[in-house]
């Protein structure tokens, strides 16, 4: 961590937590709080809190909440030392040095990355607008690839020579070491001298921006057909390639409608080039989960254009299952007569894509096109097979009205009568439940009860212990006196107790803070837990806080339910050392009880 608990608490007290999220949300006073509508999911009745006397926000609809560090880090999408240093800028604290914060032999930080390639793109840049050095860079953009000038610089594109040492000289003359240009992914290391060399060679260069407007890696393009066709920084401490989204920073300012989701750098490049500002891609790897989770923060749907031939349609369905599972309305574009969406701007034009938009399918939709295609519905055989992979498509959707809307369309195009496939839903739907219901065992209604569940997704395993956790978690944070009493010995509560390894983590946290600080501040667990987490402690403490018992012995007696449940999960779970000990703890109890009759 590149800042102090001291420094991270002092930006929190000079922020004016009201003035920041007032910027987001209209806030209202309500008694000693503010309310408002909430920024982080859409509601019409407000129910998002913020108390400024804690410096707190909570939202009592998505449970989103913590600090005005976790605001920050939510809005605008940064993690932690960013939204630190965001508010530390905006409240004029002077950022502590570079030296003062390095740690020893831990390799540059990720401001030091940030800082070479801002220096790498400037010579890149230079590179690509010198007619010496750039000309075939220049042509490449220009002529190959049509891109205005006015493009190229909009997106900062840029050229690395041929040659090992143009970048690497230039890096040292301005005070980088190798090590340095090495770790940032700017240099590799040759094998033979252990010296540093330019990694990326006779390539057009596209910096990738993060939405701070920071350059946190870069992609590089050959010019001909050699390979690998394009090379991209691997993960550094600016960059995480399973999270980072190309173009995100231009994209972040219009999109909260809708955003297209494109494969490659051109792809993005010719869209917003046309008008379509709002696309962004992955760099060079599939859509993870953390993608999709960026993509729930800034926009409602996403329109996925991927490339046409087969393995971009199943990269698509792919996506399409991510982006379903974080709540995003899903819509999947068919390009005809184009392998992508940069070929279909340059062949088609800007209008024309703009119709096709208009005509992106649902999900349902698209998966039904691709049964349909691989059958010719006027031969019978065909359209029974044809028929029966489309109801069970239907019957995987739980909602009624989905299915009564697609079933209306099957019917239609399949020229069935809708009561005939409707019949066949229900059957399928029937089996489905019948299977699903078989092999249900414990462990699995349990799932199905957190289902979802991605902050704790242990608490599925054991719902009681979990919930027990919580309130053990609520009461230590809601008042010192539990935490003191733990801390004393005269509540017995250890790691140990707790169920679940996330619960556990957070108990870990809060007695360390409250040993070293005698308080709890969320800023402080923010260091290491992500704002999603946060969201949830503070769940818990909320939780407690609404209600009006919540003395020592509402405490103890939490306290004992959880090992209770400890203790019956350990002995479900058959872990053999912890049922001895059980064994052998009650045994003790037994002999004791019997040591005390004999004394009266
Ligand atoms: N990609 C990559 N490494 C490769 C090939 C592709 O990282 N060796 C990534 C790049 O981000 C690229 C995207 O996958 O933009 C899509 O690849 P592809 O469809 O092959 O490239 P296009 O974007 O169509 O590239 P171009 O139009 O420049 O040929
Ligand atoms: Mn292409």
């Amino acid at each position: 961590m590149r800042f102090t608990e001291n420094f991270i608490q002092e930006v929190v007290d000079r922020t004016d937590i009201e003035e920041l999220i007032g910027r987001y949300t209209e806030l209202k006073r309500s008694g000693s709080n503010l309310m408002g509508r909430c920024p982080f999911h859409s509601e019409k009745t407000p129910s998002f809190s913020v108390s400024p006397t804690k410096k707190m926000f909570f939202c009592f609809g998505c449970h989103a909440g913590g600090s005005a560090i976790t605001f920050v880090q939510k809005a605008e999408n940064l993690d932690f030392p960013d939204a630190v240093e965001y508010l530390a800028t905006r409240a004029g604290i002077p950022l502590p040095k570079e030296s003062e914060a390095a740690v020893p032999n831990a390799g540059p930080s990720r401001r030091r990355v940030m800082e070479m390639n801002l220096e790498a793109a400037k010579y890149f840049r230079s590179c690509l607008f010198d007619p010496q050095i750039g000309a075939a860079g220049m042509r490449y953009f220009h002529e190959e690839r049509g891109l205005s000038i006015a493009t190229v610089k909009h997106f900062g594109l840029g050229f690395a020579p041929d040659g090992f040492g143009g970048l690497t000289n230039h890096m040292r003359r301005l005070g980088y070491t190798e090590d340095e240009l090495i770790a940032a992914c700017l240099c590799g290391r040759s094998q033979k001298t252990g010296r540093a060399y330019d990694y990326f060679r006779n390539r057009v260069m596209f910096p990738i921006i993060d939405p701070a407007g920071n350059i946190v890696a870069f992609g590089g393009r050959v010019l001909d057909d050699s390979k690998p066709k394009y090379l991209n920084s691997s993960d550094t401490a600016a960059f995480k390639k399973s999270k980072h989204l190309f173009a995100l920073n231009f994209a972040k300012n219009g999109c909260a409608e809708k955003m297209i989701l494109c494969e490659g750098y051109m792809d993005v490049i010719a869209l917003h080039a046309a008008g379509f500002e709002y696309a962004v891609a992955t760099l060079g790897t599939a859509i993870t989960a953390d993608h999709a989770r960026v993509f729930s923060k800034y926009t409602k749907k996403v329109i996925i254009s991927y490339d046409s031939d087969e393995a971009g349609q199943n990269a698509a369905n792919k996506a399409m299952r991510m982006l379903g599972e974080v709540g995003i309305d899903v819509r999947v574009l068919k390009l005809n007569g184009a392998k992508d969406p940069d070929e279909f701007i340059r062949k088609f034009g800007a209008d024309r894509f703009r119709q096709t938009l208009e005509q992106s399918r649902t999900g349902f939709d698209h998966k039904a096109e691709q049964v349909y295609a691989r059958y010719d519905l006027s031969i019978g055989a065909d359209k029974i097979k044809a028929s029966n992979e489309i109801c069970t498509l239907i019957a995987s959707y739980w909602s009624a009205v989905e299915r009564e809307v697609y079933l209306a369309q099957a019917s239609a195009r399949l020229e069935l009568p809708l009561a005939v496939l409707k019949n066949s839903v229900e059957q399928l739907r029937g089996k489905q439940a019948r299977a699903y219901a078989a092999k249900q065992s414990r462990d699995a209604v349990a799932t199905v009860k957190n289902f979802g569940d991605r902050i704790n997704p242990d608490a599925a395993k054991d719902p009681r212990a979990a919930s027990a956790e919580e309130t053990v978690i609520g009461l230590l944070l809601l008042m010192d006196e539990h935490r003191e009493a733990v801390a004393k010995g005269s509540v017995a509560l250890s790691e140990e107790d707790f169920v679940t390894p996330f619960n556990r983590r957070v108990f870990a946290a809060v007695m360390r803070l409250h040993e070293q600080r005698g308080s709890v501040p969320y800023e402080l667990l923010g260091m290491e837990f992500s704002p999603d987490e946060i969201g949830r402690i503070e769940r818990a403490e909320v939780m407690r806080r609404q209600l009006s018992q919540n003395g020592a012995d509402v405490f103890g007696s939490a306290v004992e339910t959880l090992k209770d449940a400890k203790k019956k999960e350990a002995l479900q779970t058959g872990n053999l050392s912890d049922r001895l000990a059980y064994l052998r703890e009650k045994n003790a109890k037994l002999h004791k009880g019997k040591a005390e009759k004999h004394e009266d």
